[in-house]
């Protein structure tokens, strides 16, 4: 098993966001959280990360205790993340944006990182001295992917990477998830476009006011009649 939260709590102040979750990744899945707004999604991301603390309960990576460790420690076992609303710095261009993201490794692999999300990414390569702020939507989601890809991360968090979004650009992300899973990094993707999500994982888990109300094969959760009337919606909305 690559990740293991076991009995998660996460408070902000008096407001419990997460209350006692559990959640196993095994190393080649791509597993996707879903869950309206405000379930806790974004808070379990973070805790992950290392960026909140939680108030109980343990994260086990490869086996190792990182409960308590910092994010840069976190990032450098190989966890890192694309933030809900990509946070990229949009002053900076788009190869300093990503040479951000490799901080933790060598010039040398930091160079490979580069060639890597260069040929995912022609677009980003195209416009590598350009200011990140002058790029479309589509293209800052990119930019953020592949900034938490040059961390070389066996994890890599995705939230919300297909947030507004036009169809033909949700689609492009989700074929280039495919294709990082493929190229052998495990995922865990966060998205409200809970019909895409299902059709790009592996495993699913819902989530309700910070716990988790099932959990399954995504196709199962695709056909579960809850699922469909609360997260699918009506087949004519297509
Ligand atoms: N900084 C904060 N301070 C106080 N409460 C917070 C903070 N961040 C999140 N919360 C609360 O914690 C709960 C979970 O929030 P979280 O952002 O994890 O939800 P989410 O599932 O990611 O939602 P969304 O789909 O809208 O992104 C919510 O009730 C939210 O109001
Ligand atoms: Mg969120």
């Amino acid at each position: 098993m690559l990740l293991k939260l076991s009995d998660v709590h996460v408070n902000y102040g008096n407001i419990k966001a997460v209350k006692g979750i559990d959640i196993a990744i095994n190393e080649g899945e791509v597993v996707t959280l879903i869950g309206s707004n405000g379930a806790g999604k974004t808070t379990i991301m973070k805790t992950i990360s290392g960026l909140l603390k939680p108030v109980k309960g343990t994260i086990l990576f490869k086996g190792q205790d990182i409960t308590n460790k910092s994010s840069p420690e976190i990032v450098r076992l190989g966890i890192s993340l694309s933030p809900e609303g990509r946070q990229i710095f949009p002053k900076m261009t788009i190869l300093e944006n990503l040479e951000l993201g490799g901080y933790t490794r060598s010039k040398t692999e930091m160079n490979e990182g580069l060639e890597k999300i260069y040929s995912l990414f022609p677009r980003l390569k195209e416009r590598m001295n350009q200011d990140a702020g002058t790029l479309s939507g589509g293209e800052q989601q990119m930019l953020a992917i592949g900034r938490a890809l040059m961390a070389k991360p066996s994890l890599l968090l995705l939230d919300e990477p297909s947030m507004g979004l036009a169809p033909i650009m949700v689609q492009t992300i989700f074929d280039i998830i495919k294709e990082i899973n493929q190229l052998g990094t495990t995922i865990l993707l966060v998205e409200q476009n809970a019909r895409m999500a299902l059709m790009a994982a592996d495993r699913g888990y819902l989530l309700e006011t910070g716990k988790v109300v099932m959990t399954d094969k995504a196709e199962n959760l695709a056909n579960s009649d809850n699922i469909i009337k609360a997260y699918l919606g009506e087949k004519e909305e297509e």
